[in-house]
Order: C-alpha cells, then sequence, then structure tokens
C-alpha cells in the first residue's frame, strides 16, 4: 500500500518535471519565430479591419462580438492564425481569411497588431478590484488581465460576449489547447459569465480601425 502511494507520488512529479521541461523547450522556440515586419503587415491587415475595425460588429449565428486585436500578443496572434489556417481552429470565415497567409505576412501582420496597444498595455494594466474567480487566471493572463508572455492572450479590454464564447468552446471541446482547455475545465460554472464581464472591463485591448 505504502509502496502503491508513493509510486503514485513519483508519478505525478515526474508528470511535473515532464511538464516544465516541456515549456522550457517549447517557449524559446516559439517566441525565437515571432520577428515581423509592421510597416508591412499594417498594408496586409487592411482588410482584416472591415470585420475587426468596425465598433460593435458581430459574428453571426451564434452572435457574439469579432474580437479586438489592437495591442494583442504577437507571438498569440500567430498561433491563432496559423490554427485558422492550418485547420486545428475551427471558424468559416477566419479560415478563408487566413488560408492565403504565408508564415512572413502572418509575423508581419502579427507585429503591426501587436504594436498598437496603447500606454495601457505597455504598463501591464491599470489597477482594478479583482474579483476571486480571476486568481486561478494571472498566473499566465496577468494581474491585470495583460498577459505575461507573448504566447498568451491578453483579455484585458477583450469584448465580454467573445470572451465567454471562447471559454464556452475550451469547455465544450470546439476549441482545443493543451494548456488552456485544461484551466477551463476547473472554472465553475457560474464563474464563465463572470470572468467574462471582469476581464471585458479592464482596460487594454483596442478595435483596430483603419486610418
Ligand atoms: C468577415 C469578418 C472577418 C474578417 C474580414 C477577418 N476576421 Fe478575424 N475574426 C473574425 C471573427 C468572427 C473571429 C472570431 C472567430 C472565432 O470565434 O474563433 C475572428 C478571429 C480572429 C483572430 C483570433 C483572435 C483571438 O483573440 O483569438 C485573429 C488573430 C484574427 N481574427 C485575425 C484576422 C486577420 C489578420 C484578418 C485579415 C487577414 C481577419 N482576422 C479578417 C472575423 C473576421
Ligand atoms: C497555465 C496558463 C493559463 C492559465 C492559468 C489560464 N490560461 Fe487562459 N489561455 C492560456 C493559453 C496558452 C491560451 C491560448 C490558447 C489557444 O491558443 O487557444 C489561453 C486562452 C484563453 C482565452 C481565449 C482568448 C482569445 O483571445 O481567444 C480565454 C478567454 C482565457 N484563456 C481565459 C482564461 C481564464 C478566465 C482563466 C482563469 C480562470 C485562464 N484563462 C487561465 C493559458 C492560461
Amino acid at each position: 500500500m505504502e509502496t502503491y502511494k508513493f509510486q503514485v507520488i513519483m508519478n505525478m512529479k515526474i508528470a511535473a518535471i515532464a511538464a516544465t521541461l516541456l515549456l522550457a523547450v517549447v517557449i524559446p522556440a516559439q517566441s525565437a519565430l515571432a520577428e515581423g515586419d509592421a510597416t508591412a503587415g499594417k498594408e496586409l491587415a487592411y482588410t482584416c479591419l472591415g470585420c475587426h475595425g468596425i465598433e460593435g460588429y458581430r459574428n453571426a449565428y451564434p452572435s457574439y462580438r469579432v474580437p479586438k486585436l489592437g495591442g494583442q500578443k504577437a507571438g498569440y496572434l500567430v498561433i491563432a492564425l496559423k490554427g485558422y489556417r492550418d485547420g486545428t481552429r475551427a471558424h468559416p470565415t477566419m479560415e478563408a481569411q487566413a488560408t492565403s497567409l504565408s508564415d512572413q505576412e502572418i509575423e508581419d501582420i502579427a507585429a503591426y497588431l501587436a504594436s498598437i496597444g496603447g500606454d495601457t498595455v505597455a504598463r501591464g494594466g491599470s489597477d482594478a478590484p479583482g474579483i476571486a474567480a480571476a486568481t486561478a487566471c494571472a498566473a499566465c493572463h496577468g494581474d491585470n488581465g495583460i498577459s505575461v508572455n507573448a504566447l498568451w492572450p491578453t483579455l484585458a479590454g477583450q469584448h465580454e460576449s467573445y470572451l465567454e464564447r471562447a471559454l464556452g468552446q475550451y469547455r465544450d471541446g470546439t476549441r482545443g489547447d493543451v494548456v488552456m482547455s485544461a484551466q477551463a475545465a476547473l472554472i465553475a460554472v457560474e464563474d464563465v459569465a463572470l470572468l467574462a464581464r471582469y476581464f471585458a472591463s479592464l482596460e487594454g485591448l483596442e478595435t483596430t480601425k483603419p486610418d
């Protein structure tokens, strides 16, 4: 019996060490790629603003606001766009938008969009009274909803209906991610809407308006 318990604890430790090693290997390898040309990206992103640059624009069926991209983390934008392009993240319109983009164009667009974030994003957010349910998110999405890592998305200021939609998708498995799916499964059902409203209320991401 004791031996069995010891074995279980050892297995858990090994799993934890393996996860840490995996992160250590994956993170520098991916962030090294994120070298885009923001000027080229601005040209490329012009058509995107037909949806992302319009205040109040919604996805139809189901109805939710088109996500804000201004000030979003470059590495995360690259992962999202490649996800749509390569079919690991499903959304008909975005798949169509991303299919024709090369890796370099994706890097350029990401560099441009990430550069739009204002002072609040640069400062790491503005202090706001937190909510208990959000403390579990801070390790990755930051104390103020401004992500601490280029590969993880900023949530601060994102549209409430989009955040709620994304959390629902991780929970029902229509959107998958090794890290976030596990996190989303731990959220109490009554906290999903609360978390979406909270992160949406923080200062951060911006709607990218065409100029
Ligand atoms: C016809 C409207 C439309 C156009 C045009 C469009 N998008 Fe989108 N985009 C959406 C919608 C709707 C979503 C949310 C999809 C989902 O739920 O996964 C989205 C999601 C995204 C996301 C994921 C955001 C996140 O927080 O995960 C990125 C990145 C993105 N779009 C970038 C672009 C880029 C770059 C272009 C131009 C090449 C573009 N979009 C053009 C409607 C559009
Ligand atoms: C261990 C790190 C980690 C923790 C803790 C974590 N997340 Fe995430 N989260 C991620 C990663 C990584 C992604 C991007 C996954 C992907 O590409 O789909 C993500 C994505 C998201 C998205 C989608 C954003 C978008 O723009 O589409 C939402 C919403 C979200 N997280 C909410 C939360 C909430 C709420 C909590 C706390 C209850 C939380 N996360 C805790 C790592 C984390």
